[in-house]
This record gives C-alpha cells, sequence and structure tokens, in this order.
C-alpha cells in the first residue's frame, strides 16, 4: 500500500486503479472511505473481503454532485418523493446519505440485493475530485476492519488494512469525525436510520416535518447473525475498541484504575487516578469533541491499558450522534460483563 498526497498525479492513478477493478481509500468530510466501482460485483467484492464485513451490509455509495443521481437510482422517483430530495438536496455536498429506489446499474453486491441504494455527495475537495475522474459512482463503506472505529487519517487506514489497499489518499484528518446522517427516504414518513453531523433538527427545517430517529436494535454482539437484514438500517454495529470500554458512571466503584484512560469530553475530574488521560475538546466544542473521538480512542486502545472509561455528553446537535457512537462502543463491553466472558470488576 502507499500513502499519497492527493496531486493531479495521485488522483490519476487513484481514478484508474478504482476503474481496473482495484480498491482505493481516500479522505471524506466525516471519516475515510475504502472505495470500489459502484457498477463493478467483483470490485466491491473486494472491500467485503478487505474489511471482513458481512455480506448483507449494505454500503454507500458516493457521487461527485447530484446532477449524476441517475448513475446510482431510479429515476423519476415514485410520486412525491422528488419534493423531498429537492428540498435535501442543498445540504449536499455534505455528510447526508440519503436511501432512495437503487438503479439496476448498481452492483447487488453493494446493496447486498435490497432494492434501495444508499448514496451521499461528500463535501471533501480529495474526494470530489477523485469521484469527479470516475464515470462510475464509487462504493465506500468506512476504510476500517468491520465492527472496528472508523478511520479518520490516512494512518489508521494504512494501519489496520495494510496490503488490503492498494493507495490511500491521504486528505489530513476529517472535519467532522463521525459517519454521515443516514434518512431513508423510501420509508413513508421519511426515518433517520444513522445520527450524524446532518443533525434531525436541521433536516425537519428543511422537509417541514420531523423524521423519526429509527434505534437500532444492537442485539447481544455474540448472537449469530440473522441469514438477511429486513432493514439494514438496524444492523447491530459496534464502533468499538479491543479494551474494555465504559462510561464513567457506569464504572463500578471497586474498579482498580492504575492501568485506566480517561476520554473526557471536555475537562476531567481534578483528582482523576488514571493512567492515561485525554481531553476531546478542552474547549468544551461538541464539533471538535466529534472530530477528535475516533482518533483519541485508537491512541487508547493502542497504550496497552486494561480498561477505557468515558464522559457522557450532552444530547444535543452532534451531542446526539456522539452518545449514540459511544453507546454502541461501550455495549460490547456491557454484554461480556453481563455474559461473564469478561470481568470488569477484576480488571487491573
Ligand atoms: O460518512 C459516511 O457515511 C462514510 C463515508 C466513507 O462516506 N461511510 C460509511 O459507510 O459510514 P458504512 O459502510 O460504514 O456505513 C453504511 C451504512 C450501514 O449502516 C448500512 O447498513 C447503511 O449504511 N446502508 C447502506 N445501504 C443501505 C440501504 N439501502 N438501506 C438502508 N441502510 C443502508
Ligand atoms: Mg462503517
Amino acid at each position: 500500500m502507499s500513502i499519497l498526497l492527493p496531486d493531479d498525479t495521485a488522483l490519476d492513478l487513484a481514478a484508474r486503479l478504482l476503474s481496473q477493478g482495484e480498491l482505493v481509500a481516500f479522505p471524506t468530510e466525516t471519516v475515510y472511505g475504502l472505495g470500489a466501482n459502484a457498477y463493478s460485483a467483483a470490485a466491491v467484492r473486494k472491500i467485503f473481503a478487505a474489511k471482513n464485513r458481512p455480506s448483507v451490509n449494505p454500503l454507500i455509495v458516493h457521487l461527485p454532485s447530484a446532477e449524476r443521481l441517475e448513475q446510482a437510482v431510479a429515476l423519476p422517483l415514485p410520486h412525491g418523493l422528488q419534493p423531498l430530495l429537492d428540498q435535501l438536496v442543498p445540504l449536499w455536498p455534505g455528510p447526508l446519505t440519503l436511501v432512495l429506489p437503487k438503479s439496476p446499474q448498481i452492483s447487488a453486491v453493494v446493496t447486498a440485493g435490497l432494492p434501495t441504494v444508499a448514496v451521499r455527495v461528500p463535501d471533501h475537495p480529495v474526494a470530489l475530485q477523485l469521484l469527479q475522474r470516475c464515470s462510475f459512482p464509487v462504493a465506500a463503506p468506512s476504510a476500517n476492519p468491520a465492527n472496528y472505529v472508523s478511520p479518520t487519517t490516512a494512518q489508521h487506514v494504512s494501519a489496520e488494512l495494510g496490503e488490503r489497499v492498494k493507495v490511500v489518499l491521504d486528505g489530513g484528518p476529517c472535519q467532522y469525525g463521525i459517519e454521515s446522517t443516514i434518512l431513508s427516504l423510501v420509508d413513508s414518513p421519511p426515518r433517520i436510520l444513522r445520527l450524524g453531523s446532518i443533525t434531525p433538527e436541521q433536516l425537519a427545517q428543511r422537509l417541514q416535518f420531523s423524521c423519526e430517529v429509527l434505534m437500532r436494535n444492537d442485539g447481544p454482539p455474540h448472537a449469530p447473525p440473522p441469514q438477511a437484514y429486513p432493514s439494514p438500517g438496524r444492523m447491530p454495529e459496534h464502533y468499538a475498541p479491543h479494551t474494555p470500554l465504559v462510561f464513567e458512571d457506569e464504572l463500578p466503584a471497586t474498579s482498580d484504575l492504575r492501568n485506566a484512560g480517561l476520554i473526557a469530553l471536555h475537562r476531567p475530574p481534578p483528582s482523576a487516578p488514571f493512567a492515561r488521560i485525554a481531553v476531546l475538546s478542552p474547549g468544551g466544542s461538541l464539533e471538535v469533541a466529534a472530530a477528535q473521538l475516533y482518533a483519541a480512542l485508537r491512541a487508547m486502545d493502542q497504550a496497552g491499558l486494561d480498561l477505557l472509561v468515558v464522559q457522557r455528553c450532552e444530547e444535543v446537535g452532534i451531542g446526539r450522534a456522539i452518545m449514540d457512537r459511544l453507546r454502541r462502543a461501550t455495549a460490547r463491553t456491557g454484554s461480556r460483563k453481563a455474559t461473564g466472558w469478561e470481568d470488569l470488576e477484576g480488571a487491573k
């Protein structure tokens, strides 16, 4: 794998690799994506193999502008959907993914056989320049091994995917740091399948009505995956580090914190007994905290600690998406504890 600065030569090479059915990782404003030609089943299968992602979990398709929507979506849209789309398209480029009826050209491997496709126009100059160079839409999930924390730098991608990807375009750290908001327009009324930087309030403002936020049914992570997920928005997903992670206010009183790390959203308690402390946003900004969260989780996960502790944040604006990710990331530890597989109170 090569990490390349995104000059014209590197962008041309990356576009050529994609057209030849290879994988390329690229920056977006949310997280780094692992891209493949969405028209090629063989290329898209490489994404699932590289990530070890279950084939029943569909991918997001990326386009350089809404003008090219017909390359991914079956147009004209069914009655009533076009006015909704017209209200939302001004949010592109941006961290909003829309679920719409699928064009037959999009490989069924991308959509896990669903009649719908998730599509977005990312707000990142490198992503847009790459997508403009491609005559096809690019399917790209986050460029991390399945179930791990999403990457927010090129180094995260190369550390975890290594030789499984040919080229990583290095666009520096991602601006938002949390995956896009997913809104399903094929549900009536439309439903938010994943919280992100575009908030439910922003969507409501554009649509003139508020959308239900579908709370995903995580289920126990050790349960066997079902044959097919009727609603991929409810996929069990855990954006989780390998080290057990708990909320500070759920920490058992007897916990031994000598080799534990604290991820503080703003300011840590004055006499925190932790071996290592990361402060996501000393200035108290939720946006900065979101942008720093995954890099901090990774760094803590690699520090040889026995336990990670994280503070809750206020559930307003992007704080809702942060808490959504943290609930998933802590769920794995919770279920380990519940099953007796790992006893946190015995963690040293
Ligand atoms: O910010 C992002 O969205 C990043 C960047 C790279 O664009 N991508 C990303 O992709 O987070 P991924 O694969 O990690 O998450 C895709 C999500 C999954 O939860 C999947 O179930 C959902 O999108 N999804 C994909 N197609 C769908 C569909 N047709 N209906 C409902 N959900 C769908
Ligand atoms: Mg992902």
